[in-house]
């Protein structure tokens, strides 16, 4: 009870501090001003690159009459929700939005030794400041402490919905295999001799490739699954229901398992799958992570966090993601205020529901969309270096194409019911050697509004997605002095621009890495060094052709005409070349400004726009947020605003409210 009170206190005082009107610049980071504003009530920036709207929290509804909840974003106005997935994730949080809370503080996982923690705590604002090249996009970058004082190198994610989807699909394909009763896991003993292989393409296509998961059974009797350590095993009773304490197939109660295959991030510790504490397997969950770990934000995310089945899955995200019950957020929703909002704030900052179930929604979107990298490698050089890229062998580990099935979610067989390509949009960017720069074309995904699911085959993505033992130049010893020694093949899309390399960033060059390869990759690495100067030349051309983009600026066919136009109209204004700006392809498309004079006298483009409110559906009803406490006015109470911080236990959510727009 005292807990509760001191909560309700410091819930009164963040409630209270919020500013009326307006909000206070000195607290939140957004721009929407242009030229005419003044700029102490409207800050502006006439790049137009900086975020444009206040914070404030997005509404979950499958509704899609719920003007401005995620449904309607996602349905009615998808470039919106993409970009405002994208200001969650750029965006700079500030102190009133929570951010840290427990700054320096240990965090993640524990050790072997039972005490030392992965990480520390709240130590950026914003996921753009790691993931930062290019900026603003998703990109790769800083190198971390993170498992070990040798540190933690920082992917990009442009692609990622790809690599989710290639990851689930694998799943399917183990059970397929595996779970010969098709009770939903694989019992002890029902697919001991049988050998855990995928393949990217379907068999017999040229590039196809067995990739080899080990095998379902314990041959070892260690009493785990013979599994690459990709895949996260969790131990089952009779009915399939996790046994949340059973860490082995001989555990009391234990008759079986089931598994996730956990394509993101380097690799995880402990080799085989002993008791392993999971990582996150999907963009929802990874994300869920980050924004509690380095920024001290908590998710109060329902998708995530609840398990109806206590079978080791969480709810299915309503653009189609199956979660897993290891992607629970700490933010558990147990105490929630009259507007259903949770009021249970773990790091006692005061902020409450820093993160709702639809800003996870809309980050999601915005990866799962993020556009593949590019391939620029249509000159002779490149392509000698793609030739000898597949005869050293590289690409027995750096698969390089992947199909996603086409939608079969009807088929009786749930191991083949495969979602189908979730994403919107699709951008190609290949390098246009008249105009010898990188061009894109964008591919709208979508039938009658929604994805069409079709099939798709990502190119060049370069990762069979399994965890290999490269040797002792890539062994990594934790802070408690456990190695880790295995590690997922990095996928080398992207790779000419993302030094530096390897899980560590402990490599400054490509060639440098490559040499650095052992152990599995031995053979393959000596034929590396003993290329001539001029195939390594090559290769190395190659590898750089496999480029990021910043995808703002990427000249892009975004109409369709074939073409790209040097004086893209939008909103009667000229924005110059033709390009990827989501804001060109909002419902009420953003209007610039266009040439102003600068306070040198000095004539500017500005990028600003005119009509931010209007662009960026301020004034819907589940986005307009007039009082700025960074909750939309519509999920308000309408009473004194001092009724907001009665404290009201409410049991946990009902199904039935994901029909709605009712935040509980
Ligand atoms: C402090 C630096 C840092 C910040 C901030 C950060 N990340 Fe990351 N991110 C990393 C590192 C390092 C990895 C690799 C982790 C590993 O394998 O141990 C990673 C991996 C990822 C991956 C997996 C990519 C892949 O292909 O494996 C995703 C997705 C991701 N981050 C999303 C986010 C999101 C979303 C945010 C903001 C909420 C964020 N990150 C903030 C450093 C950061
Ligand atoms: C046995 C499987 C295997 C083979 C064969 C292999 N690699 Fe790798 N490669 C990996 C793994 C695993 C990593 C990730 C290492 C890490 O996480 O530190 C990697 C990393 C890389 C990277 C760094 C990527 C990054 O983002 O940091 C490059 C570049 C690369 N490999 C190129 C090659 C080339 C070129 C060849 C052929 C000469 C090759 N690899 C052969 C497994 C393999």
């Amino acid at each position: 009870m005292k807990t509760l009170i001191n909560r309700s206190i410091l819930v009164a005082l963040a409630l209270l501090s919020t500013p009326a009107f307006g909000g206070d610049i000195n607290w939140s980071p957004e721009r929407p001003g242009n030229s005419a504003d003044d700029p102490i009530e409207r800050p502006k920036d006439l790049t137009g690159r900086s975020i444009k709207c206040p914070r404030v929290r997005a509404v979950h509804s499958t509704n899609v009459d719920d003007s401005g909840a995620t449904e309607y974003l996602f349905k009615t106005d998808p470039w919106l929700g993409y970009q405002r997935g994208r200001e969650l994730f750029v965006r700079e949080f500030s102190k009133s939005d929570g951010v840290f809370g427990e700054p320096g503080q240990m965090a993640g996982r524990v050790l072997e030794d039972q005490v030392s923690k992965i990480m520390t705590r709240d130590h950026v604002a914003s996921c753009a400041l790691c993931h930062n090249v290019p900026f603003r996009d998703g990109g790769a970058g800083a190198t971390m402490f993170k498992n070990s004082g040798q540190g933690r190198n920082t992917p990009h994610v442009f692609g990622g919905g790809v690599l989710e989807m290639i990851g689930w699909q694998m799943r399917l394909k183990l059970m397929e295999k595996a779970d010969v009763n098709r009770n939903g896991y694989i019992d002890i003993g029902e697919a001991d001799t049988v050998r855990a292989v995928v393949t990217n393409l379907p068999a017999g296509e040229e590039g196809s490739t067995a990739i080899d998961l080990g095998s379902f059974g314990d041959a070892d009797k260690d009493g785990k699954p013979d599994l690459n350590s990709v895949c996260f095993v969790w131990y089952v009773d009779a009915n399939g229901k996790r046994i949340p304490w059973a860490r082995s197939l001989k555990d009391e109660g234990v008759k079986g398992y089931n598994l996730e295959v956990q394509v993101f991030g380097w690799g995880h510790g402990r080799a085989g799958l002993a008791g392993r504490i999971p990582i996150t397997s999907t963009l929802r969950a990874f994300t869920g992570q980050a924004f509690d770990n380095h920024q001290g934000l908590q998710a109060c995310d329902p998708t995530l966090n609840e398990e109806p089945d206590s079978n080791g899955f969480a709810l299915v995200s309503q653009l189609g993601a199956q979660q897993f019950y290891n992607g629970r957020t700490r933010d558990r929703g147990q105490t929630k205020d009259a507007r259903g909002f949770s009021m249970d704030d773990p790091d006692r900052d005061g902020v409450v529901e820093e993160l709702s179930e639809g800003d996870m929604d809309l980050i999601e979107f915005y990866q799962l969309n993020h556009p593949r990298p590019a391939t620029a490698i249509n000159t002779p050089l490149k392509q000698k270096g793609q030739a000898l890229f597949k005869s050293l062998n590289c690409a027995h580990c750096h698969v390089q194409d992947w199909k996603i099935e086409a939608n079969n979610s009807g088929d009786a067989d749930y191991t083949k019911q495969y979602p189908g390509d979730r994403r919107f949009f699709d951008v190609s960017v290949t390098h246009n050697p008249t105009t010898n720069r990188l061009e894109g074309r964008l591919e709208r995904l979508t039938k009658n509004g929604s994805p069409a699911r079709n099939a798709f085959t990502a190119r060049q993505v370069y990762s069979d997605f399994i965890h290999h033992d490269l040797g002792p130049e890539f062994y990594q010893m934790q802070f408690d002095g456990t190695l880790i020694k295995s590690w997922r093949t990095a996928p080398l899309w992207g790779v000419g621009s993302t030094a530096p390399y390897g899980h560590d960033g402990a490599s400054l060059s490509l060639d440098e890495v490559i040499r650095r390869h052992g152990g599995e990759a031995e053979s393959e690495s000596k034929a590396y060094k003993q290329l001539s100067e001029s195939d390594r030349v090559a290769l190395l051309e190659f590898l750089r052709g496999l480029a990021l983009y910043s995808t703002d600026d990427l000249p892009c066919d975004v109409d369709g005409d074939g073409k790209i136009t040097e004086h893209f109209m939008v909103a009667g204004k000229d924005t110059g070349i033709e390009r990827l700006n989501p804001e060109w392809l909002f419902k009420v498309p953003g209007q610039i400004e266009g040439e102003v004079t600068n306070p040198h006298g000095v004539k500017v483009q500005s990028n600003a726009l005119t009509n931010v409110s209007d662009a960026y559906g301020c004034n819907l009803k589940y986005l307009k947020d007039d009082d700025r406490d960074g909750f939309p006015d519509a999920l308000s109470i309408p009473a004194k605003p001092v009724a907001r911080t009665v404290l009201k236990p409410v049991s946990t959510r009902k199904k039935t409210g994901r029909q709605s727009a009712s935040h509980s």
